[in-house]
């Protein structure tokens, strides 16, 4: 495909969304293509339905496997109908997670295991793989107490969550890294927001030089 695909990944509370605006600010205005933000769960119509339940802190009876599914749900249709034609066209994608979020979170989190969830993403998304993948590494502790700061009433069901099941996800996470190092940049999400910024600029300035 003629566009560039580039995945946003981390723990909760890591700052992917609020630091790719700023990313964008100062980047997005040298691309020579146009650039689509997205995110998920989510993303289009029927992905921000299966969000809504899945997010839904009232669902407590969800199992896991329900919960992976519907993720790879959500995630097939807005491969489908956002991501591919998206890159199709030349465009250049970022989305808020992908498939290295249900890796962590269902495959490690939830314990389903790292490659079964993996092979019903490869279902889900017909193999579709990010270009690049930026990883926000963020304490665990430190992330959702950034949320309870920022957002102490609005915790979404998988942020209520305890603490073992972040650190889960974060181990996850450094797995997924390891196996896919190629792929995966580390961004060091503890250094102050400008810092952040600056090293997510300067990745993206050497991934997307076909681009600028
Ligand atoms: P969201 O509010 O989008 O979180 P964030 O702003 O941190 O990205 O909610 C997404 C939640 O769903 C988040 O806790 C991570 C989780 N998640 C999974 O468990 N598996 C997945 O495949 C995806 C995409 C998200």
């Amino acid at each position: 495909m003629k566009g560039y695909f580039i995945s946003l990944e981390g723990p909760d509370g890591a700052g992917k969304s609020t630091v790719l605006k700023e990313v964008l600010a100062k980047l997005g205005p040298k691309l020579k293509t146009q650039y689509l933000v997205t995110r998920e769960p989510g993303g289009s119509k029927i992905a921000e339905k299966i969000r809504q339940i899945i997010l839904d802190p009232n669902n407590e009876e969800m199992n896991d496997r329900t919960e992976a599914l519907l993720y790879a749900a959500a995630r097939s249709q807005h491969v489908e109908e956002i991501i591919k034609p998206a890159l199709s066209s030349g465009k250049v994608v970022f989305s808020d997670r992908f498939v290295d979020s249900s890796l962590a979170y269902q495959g490690a989190g939830r314990n389903l295991g790292i490659d079964e969830i993996k092979q019903i993403n490869n279902f889900a998304t017909g193999g579709l793989e990010p270009n690049l993948t930026l990883l926000f590494d963020l304490a665990p502790e430190v992330g959702l107490s950034r949320i309870q700061k920022l957002r102490p009433d609005q915790e979404d069901r998988l942020e209520q969550e305890k603490i073992e099941f972040h650190e889960k996800v974060y181990n996850g996470y450094q797995e997924i890294l390891k196996k896919y190092s190629e792929r995966i940049v580390k961004i060091d999400a503890s250094q102050n927001f400008d810092q952040v910024v600056n090293q997510v600029v300067s990745v993206l300035q050497d991934r997307l030089k076909d681009f600028l």
